[in-house]
Order: structure tokens, then C-alpha cells, then sequence
């Protein structure tokens, strides 16, 4: 098959906020960028992100860059690899104040400074008093930093291939990534994309749920992308689950609401966090406010008439600051809803978020693997940043607010390292090597156009999150798990069996589904199959058989494989990069 082709320094697959942060970097450079999305920019999940960006500007309350890495390590359950946490928060204030340069209408204080709320597992002084770190623009602010990123790159002209489809990724006999192929979805057209370097920044893959957060998009392209490369997935087993999704329906009501001073409440109308975490209580980090939420309604302290969630109040902080600091939220629960939380409390429930393991990376975003004696050798020409990555700064539990800040960070880190590898490797490598790979990726494509009969891309993929929900979920047991692993490789014997049905009336938005369903089913596996393997409790990851967590055992993070769903483990980095380590001690807020 002839293939057009076009050619680029760069290649970026995915247009939230990692992507376009590292394609401006790269855009103002001078270098030719080619940005690819499977949706217009500006809808890429990013635009969801409601409370805020960490920062420790000390706006609010005393605050310094130290201060945030220890609550990040501590937030990780001490996963999270120090150094790369180390860069993360001390980059933090330089990369808001540059964001509000570059236009994010940041909201203010009276004083005319960035407004910061407080959020989870904030605190003074390693473990204090709560902190106010989290800098907001209202209860939009992944909007507004996404619109902004979005406009500096127009200006900057980067080259933007909207609603394409990544296939796969092209990688030469040497092991170069040369690009991705890639289908136009109006048309069908299929494209080689060529570049010196690809980064990917696909996002997270919350669409393994039922009852997620998640735009519909995040169903783990990149990630799936580089298992079926031959790369593994690092710490799948620690998946987020948000404490307040509006109940039964998932939505985030951002943890914002109980930053500015709202407060959960059971069935008995008891204050119930002051049980779990006596200190920050409500603001106690998301895996342990999502456990407590789960138990109090398990043990039948829910309210509704099914007992099957608690509620969010915040009534009492009156309509003036709800409608100043929350209208997004306000929005939704008036439309889902019809209620008004200026006027009555929220129904609330855990639902899937946040992806904390990914594709390996380094602190420059290069993708890195084990190989022989050393745990990490970068994959030449290969970055990736954002959800879809595992640098590890969030390492078993991300703390709110600090994704906006990953993505801001760890985009500029790998612009800036493509930028010397573009210096270092100036011509783009033959495609001709790469000609295995052309082929796989037009196989997969080619599969779903030759099935004529089977079960349909939609039944599959609403088994599979009812799997993942109810055999991947907060608490987990050897059993249960063991359930789940063999009902998604049955899922997966299925999907390769399954069809586009009437191909007459085939749109290419079906073609698309299917292939996210593959990359589902991969995303999926990885997830659950970590989950088995790890038998204490860390973060997300809750086993109820192994309840504590186990330093000597499981202070690593994995990596799955795909062939043969294999795992191998690689040390957590403790060491820092200037001051002292944390080391891990018990965790209690
Ligand atoms: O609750 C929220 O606003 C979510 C923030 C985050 O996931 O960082």
C-alpha cells in the first residue's frame, strides 16, 4: 500500500495539557512540530480539570517547595521516585507564574495575588497545619490552562492534525520510534507521520470503568500503543478512585468543594471523616477518603433510599462563595442534578479518576526500560508525559492538584530534552526499516474490516468496565482478582473475535471505538494483572487479605509486559536530588 507521508522534527499524540506544554516548548525553539488529536484540542481531558495546580507560592499560608514534596511523597505512600518529586515541586512556582504570564486567568485575592485553596494532604512544616497550595482559576482551571496552552501554540505555529487517530507506533529494526501511523477520522485516510522523536501524551485510561470521571477519549491509546511495542507498563495496579463523584453517575465535584470548607456526611448525618483522619479529616488524601466513604456505606451508614452513598454538604458556605469559587460544579449538579448546592447537599460517591502508573519514564519524559544489568536505558527517540506516563511522581496516590502541575512540569522537562536530541540527530532515520511495523499497524486496522459476524464493539466494552469495576475496584482480594484476570482474558478472546457489524453504514467514529476497545482490553489487563501480583495494601491499591503495607516485599514499582502478561519489579527511587530522602514511615493524616 503507498502511503502519504509527511515529515516532522517532533511528533506529539495527544493535545492536553503534556502535549501541547511540551509542543510550545518545542514550537518556539523553531522546530517543526506536528501535534496529533483525536478530538479538537480543546476538548482533550485536560478542559475537565477542575480545583487547581499546585504551587507552594505562599499566597495563603506559609508554604515552600520542601513542604510539597514531603506531602507528595507522603500522598504516593512513598512509591512516588523522590527525585523526579524533588524537580516536580521545585519547579512548581516558576511554571504558574509563567502560566499566568502566558494568560491563565487565574482567580485573585484581594490583594491582587494568584488565589490558593487548600486540598488534600496539603500541609505546613512536613505534616502540620493544613497548606493552601492549590492555585485556581475558580473550578476551571484545566480549562483555562488548556485554552491558554492551546493559543501559544497557534502563535507559535505548531502544526495541528485535528481529529486523527494514532494507530500505532513505527519503530524501526534498531528499535528507533520513527513516528506513528495514523487515520484521519473524517475521511478514513491513513497517514505516516514522520518524525526524529514522538512523544506521547495520550492521558489516562479512566474509560476502564463504568462510573469514572473521564471524557469519553481516555481509553489508554499510548499506553497500549507502547505494550503492543514491546515496552511494559509501569504500576497499573494503582488506579485513583475520586472520593466525590455525583453518585450513580461519576461526574467530578472537585475536591475544591471541600478545600473552600464543605464536608461529608453519612446516613446518620455524622461528620464521619473525623473518624478515619482526625487531623486533616475531609481533606485527608483520596485514597483515604474513598475507603472511608466505601465502608461507611458497606456497613449500611449510606443515605438515599438504597443507602448507597453519603453526602457532600456545603450549603453553609452561602451562595456567594459557591458561586464565585464553584460555578462549574454548581453547573453540573443544577443539570444532572436539579439541585442547587447552595441550597442542598451533594450526593456523592467514589468513582474511577486517575491513572497513576504508565508508560516508564524519566524526569526528561524519554521512555526508559530495563535492559540487562541497568533498570533503565532510554528507547531512542521515544517521550512520554502526563497521565499517560509513570515518572513516578504520584507513585500509589496522586495528591490533588499536583496532575495539572506533572503535565506543566514534565511537558517543558521533555521539550527541552527533545530539543538536545534534535541537536544530536538531525536527519530522520530510513522509514524503509521500519516496514514490520507499517504492516502490523495496518493489520489491526485490517481485522476489523474483514469480521462479518460477532458480538458488537458497545456490549464488549460495557462488560468490560462492569469487569474492571467490580473486579478491580477500591478493595480487593486475591479471589476476586483472580475472577477478574480470567473474565478479561475471555473479554480479550472475544474482542478478537468481535465486529463492526453492518459494514455498509460503518462510520469511521465505529472504527475508531473498536480500536479502543483493543486498547481497553490491554490497559485493562495490565491493570489487573499488576493488582493480583501485589499482595499488600499501598495508596489505591487496597487488598483486603494483604491489609498493611510491606516495605520489605513491595517497595517497587512493576512492570507488566504484555507477552505472556509477564511482570518484572524495579527499585523505587528514595534518594532525592539535593536535601534529604523521606524515608517511608506509617501513614496517618
Ligand atoms: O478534585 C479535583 O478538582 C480534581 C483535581 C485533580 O484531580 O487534581
Amino acid at each position: 500500500m503507498n502511503l502519504e507521508c509527511r515529515k516532522f522534527d517532533a511528533l506529539v499524540i495527544g493535545a492536553g495539557g503534556g502535549g501541547l506544554r511540551a509542543a510550545l516548548q518545542l514550537s518556539q525553539a523553531d522546530a517543526s512540530v506536528a501535534v496529533v488529536s483525536k478530538v479538537f484540542p480543546t476538548r482533550s481531558h485536560t478542559v475537565a480539570a477542575q480545583g487547581g495546580m499546585n504551587a507552594a507560592l505562599a499566597n495563603v499560608s506559609p508554604d515552600n517547595w520542601h513542604w510539597h514534596m514531603y506531602d507528595t511523597v507522603k500522598g504516593s505512600d512513598y512509591l512516588g521516585d523522590q527525585d523526579a518529586i524533588e524537580y516536580m515541586c521545585r519547579a512548581a512556582s516558576h511554571l504558574v507564574i509563567e502560566l499566568e504570564h502566558q494568560g491563565v486567568p487565574f482567580s485573585r485575592l484581594d490583594n491582587g495575588k494568584i488565589y490558593q485553596r487548600p486540598f488534600g494532604g496539603q500541609s505546613q512544616n512536613f505534616g502540620g497545619a493544613q497548606a493552601a497550595r492549590t492555585c485556581a482559576a475558580a473550578d476551571r482551571t484545566g480549562h483555562a490552562i488548556l485554552h491558554t496552552l492551546y493559543q501559544q501554540n497557534i502563535q507559535a505555529r505548531t502544526h495541528f492534525f485535528d481529529e486523527y487517530f494514532a494507530i500505532d507506533l513505527l519503530m524501526d529494526k534498531d528499535g528507533f520510534v520513527l513516528g506513528a501511523l495514523v487515520l484521519r477520522i473524517e475521511t478514513g485516510e491513513l497517514l505516516i507521520i514522520e518524525a526524529k522523536t514522538t512523544l506521547l501524551a495520550t492521558g489516562g485510561v479512566g474509560r476502564l470503568f463504568r462510573t469514572n470521571t473521564n471524557a469519553r477519549i481516555n481509553t489508554g491509546d499510548g499506553m497500549a500503543m507502547v505494550l503492543r511495542a514491546g515496552i511494559p507498563l509501569q504500576d497499573m495496579e494503582f488506579f485513583q478512585f475520586h472520593p466525590t463523584g455525583i453518585a450513580g453517575k461519576g461526574m467530578l465535584i472537585t475536591e475544591g468543594v471541600r478545600g473552600e470548607g464543605g464536608y461529608l456526611l453519612n446516613g446518620d448525618g455524622e461528620r464521619f471523616m473525623e473518624r478515619y483522619a482526625p487531623n486533616a479529616k475531609d481533606l485527608a488524601s483520596r485514597d483515604v477518603v474513598s475507603r472511608a466513604i466505601a465502608v461507611e456505606v458497606r456497613e449500611g451508614r449510606g443515605c438515599g433510599p438504597d443507602k448507597d452513598h453519603v453526602m457532600l454538604k456545603l450549603d453553609h458556605l452561602g451562595s456567594e462563595i459557591i458561586k464565585k469559587r464553584l460555578p462549574g460544579i454548581r453547573d453540573t449538579c443544577i443539570t444532572f442534578l436539579h439541585i442547587d448546592p447552595v441550597e442542598q447537599p451533594i450526593p456523592v460517591f467514589p468513582t474511577a479518576h486517575y491513572t497513576m502508573g504508565g508508560i516508564p519514564t524519566n524526569r526528561y519524559g524519554q521512555v526508559v526500560v530495563p535492559v540487562k544489568q541497568s533498570p533503565e536505558e532510554p528507547i531512542p527517540g521515544l517521550y512520554a508525559v502526563g497521565e499517560c506516563a509513570c515518572v513516578s511522581v504520584h507513585g500509589a496516590n496522586r495528591l490533588g492538584g499536583n496532575s495539572l502541575l506533572d503535565i506543566v512540569v514534565f511537558g517543558r522537562a521533555a521539550g527541552n530534552h527533545i530539543i538536545e536530541f534534535l541537536r544530536e540527530n538531525r536527519y530522520h532515520r530510513p522509514m524503509q526499516n521500519a516496514q514490520d511495523s507499517i504492516d502490523r499497524a495496518l493489520a489491526r486496522l485490517a481485522r476489523w474490516e474483514q469480521r462479518r459476524e460477532g458480538e458488537t464493539v458497545d456490549e464488549l466494552r460495557k462488560e468490560l468496565q462492569k469487569t474492571m469495576e467490580f473486579y478491580c475496584g477500591v478493595f480487593r482480594t486475591r479471589d476476586v482478582l483472580e475472577q477478574g484476570v480470567k473474565k478479561m482474558l475471555e473479554i480479550e478472546q472475544r474482542v478478537a473475535q468481535a465486529t463492526l457489524r453492518d459494514h455498509s453504514q460503518v462510520f469511521n467514529t465505529a472504527r475508531i471505538e473498536a480500536l479502543e476497545l483493543e486498547n481497553l482490553v490491554d490497559t485493562g489487563l495490565a491493570t489487573v494483572v499488576s493488582a493480583l501480583a501485589r499482595e499488600e495494601s499501598r495508596g489505591a491499591h487496597s487488598r483486603e487479605d494483604f491489609p498493611e503495607r510491606d516495605d520489605q516485599r513491595w517497595l517497587k514499582h512493576s512492570l507488566y509486559y504484555q507477552e505472556q502478561n509477564r511482570l518484572d519489579y524495579k527499585p523505587v527511587r528514595i534518594k532525592p536530588l539535593t536535601v534529604e530522602s523521606f524515608p517511608p514511615k506509617p501513614r496517618v493524616y
